[in-house]
């Protein structure tokens, strides 16, 4: 398993809501088939909104089992691609799909978590992330990493939850529930990003409940 520059870190934010807490659920993740149906939602929405050129450098953050950037495999040409997750259990799950040429060969996988690693020097021309940014504290200093992450011209991607009234997460739950397009979209331009677009891209369904979805775009000038 390759390792971005914070790898010596990973046990300092082992207690983290993207710690612990995703490593007991990895093995099983893919068995939800709404994970599956929610992640190429948001996979079409990606094709449909950004240029995907020939060899594209991909890194998806926070990339769980990667089911997003399996989903964008179809319309992608021999991608190079980068999966990023500070859970050692997704990772795990990560780099056996990829021993199992599952994920094309050589994709890397990351212990990466820009609110606590420095941000990586390489560069790409697709940053995507989906439902991740709900669970990040510091979500400006985790945007100025994306956008450091990308080569002008480079998109970023960002699917997550509009605003919901709590009830997607229980109690305890120290992150955002959801958040408002505008908001996100003056983040986004103050991470020095430009041509921000935000559209629509399905729903998660949990609970009975749908919680719609927002696919947030952004390019470096
Ligand atoms: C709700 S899951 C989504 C996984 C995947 N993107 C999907 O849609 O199936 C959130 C993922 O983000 C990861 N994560 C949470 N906070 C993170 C952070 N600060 N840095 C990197 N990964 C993080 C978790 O470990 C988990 O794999």
């Amino acid at each position: 398993m390759d390792s971005a520059p914070g790898h010596e870190h990973a046990d300092d934010h082992a207690g983290h809501e993207g710690g612990r807490h995703f490593d007991d659920r990895a093995a099983t993740w893919d068995q939800d088939p709404d994970k599956i149906r929610q992640s190429g939602e948001v996979a079409a929405a990606i094709a449909a909104a950004v240029p995907l050129p020939a060899r594209a450098r991909v890194l998806e953050y926070g990339a769980g089992t990667a089911l997003v950037t399996t989903a964008l495999l179809p319309h992608l040409t021999d991608p190079v691609l980068t999966l990023a997750d500070n859970s050692s259990g997704m990772r795990q799950v990560l780099a056996d799909k990829v021993a199992a040429g599952g994920l094309p060969s050589p994709t890397r996988v990351w212990d990466l978590d820009l609110e606590s690693h420095p941000v990586p020097t390489d560069r790409f021309d697709l940053v995507l992330t989906s439902n991740v940014m709900h669970h990040v504290q510091q979500l400006d200093q985790v945007l100025a990493g994306f956008a450091e992450l990308l080569d002008a011209g480079g998109h970023l991607c960002i699917a997550d939850l509009d605003r919901e009234d709590g009830s997607f997460h229980d109690d305890d739950f120290g992150g955002h529930h959801g958040f408002s397009r505008e908001e996100l979209a003056g983040q986004l331009e103050a991470a020095g990003l430009t041509d921000v677009q935000v559209g629509d891209a399905g729903k998660v369904v949990k609970g009975g409940r749908d919680y719609s979805v927002f696919l947030a775009v952004a390019r470096k000038a």
